[in-house]
């Protein structure tokens, strides 16, 4: 039987199918460092990792045993799928199905944003409310706005249809390359025209192209009455001019699913009232999680009988 690596507890009954079909461990010491990557693609036919576990370049040097890496997660940044090509390892990854999930997170996050959620509950909780008042916390309107998509990929766009059907909003995007929807967007030249919107809605992958795609720049693109949300990845923020950003009142709110450093959070950036921060939890619905689960497991069963993984992405 071959030896397959599930690198964190996942949905059971994807585990008991993993087990009858090959030698299994379930690693149940959290994320894996570089040290632990390096030795379990020395000692597993097939790892099934996912997002906090190190799979930089250096990992791939040498030897491997490890042929296959069934990532759970459609991002999978922190794989250098490269450098596992170059040492005979594929890569598979789950896209589509957290796509719904995601995108309703980015909902999540426009709203509670624009509408002081997170200020509210903290007031309701600690017992400061007074009742309702003319004047409390009051608000962005979200429904007839703008949004800025940056990155109209499959999540991009499913957020984007949100604003567009749900909330009667105006979509603007920006993507590297030309693309056509088949709902009402316009897609623009610029980053800047993108960061001009009512809101923005970064949606689009982590890794080298995209670091700091929003910088200090980009953001003072944005208009003072600017929410900004990211449900991408940290990375692609300058967190720091963030920060500066919604400190100094130069935009208004944000919303945050992703941090440049998982799971530190800045103090400076928890301390702040005006945004809304989420622990990563995009894709966490119990659905959608063991969806992700068999998707990573069905790349490797295929690897296994000799087919290619569908989702290989190296
Ligand atoms: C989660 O962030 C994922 O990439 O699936």
């Amino acid at each position: 039987m071959k030896k397959l690596l599930i690198t964190r507890d996942i949905a059971a009954p994807v585990i008991a199918q993993a087990r009858d079909l090959f030698d299994v461990t379930v690693h149940d010491g959290g994320a894996l460092d570089a040290t632990a990557s390096a030795q379990a693609l020395r000692d597993y036919d097939a790892i099934l990792p996912t997002l906090g576990d190190d799979f930089a370049a250096p990992v791939f040097d040498g030897d491997l045993r490890c042929k296959m890496l069934g990532n759970f997660g459609v991002g999978y940044n922190h794989i250098d799928a490269a450098a596992a090509r170059a040492a005979g390892v594929t890569v598979s990854n789950t896209p589509d199905v957290l796509t719904d999930a995601t995108a309703d997170i980015g909902l999540t996050l426009i709203l509670a944003s624009a509408r002081r959620a997170g200020e509210g509950e903290r007031m309701v909780r600690s017992g400061a409310w007074g009742g309702f008042g003319p004047k409390n916390l009051l608000g962005t309107h979200v429904t007839g706005k703008t949004v800025g998509i940056i990155g109209m990929g499959r999540i991009g766009q499913a957020v984007a249809r949100r604003c567009h059907f749900g909330f009667a909003m105006e979509v603007v995007f920006f993507n590297r390359s030309a693309k056509s929807v088949d709902f009402p967007a316009r897609q623009v030249d610029t980053l800047a025209e993108a960061m001009g919107a009512d809101f923005v809605v970064v949606t689009t992958p982590g890794g080298a192209e995209t670091t700091r795609l929003i910088d200090k720049d980009a953001l003072a693109a944005m208009k003072s009455s600017g929410i900004f949300v990211n449900i991408s990845r940290g990375e692609v923020v300058d967190e720091a001019a963030l920060i500066d950003a919604l400190a100094s009142g130069a935009i208004t709110a944000a919303g945050l699913d992703v941090y440049e450093n998982e799971p530190h959070v800045p103090d400076r950036l928890r301390a702040l009232e005006n945004c809304v921060l989420l622990p990563h939890l995009g894709s966490a619905t119990a659905e959608t999680r063991q969806a992700m689960g068999q998707m990573a497991l069905d790349n490797i069963i295929a690897w296994a009988r000799g087919e290619a993984p569908p989702q290989a992405v190296n």
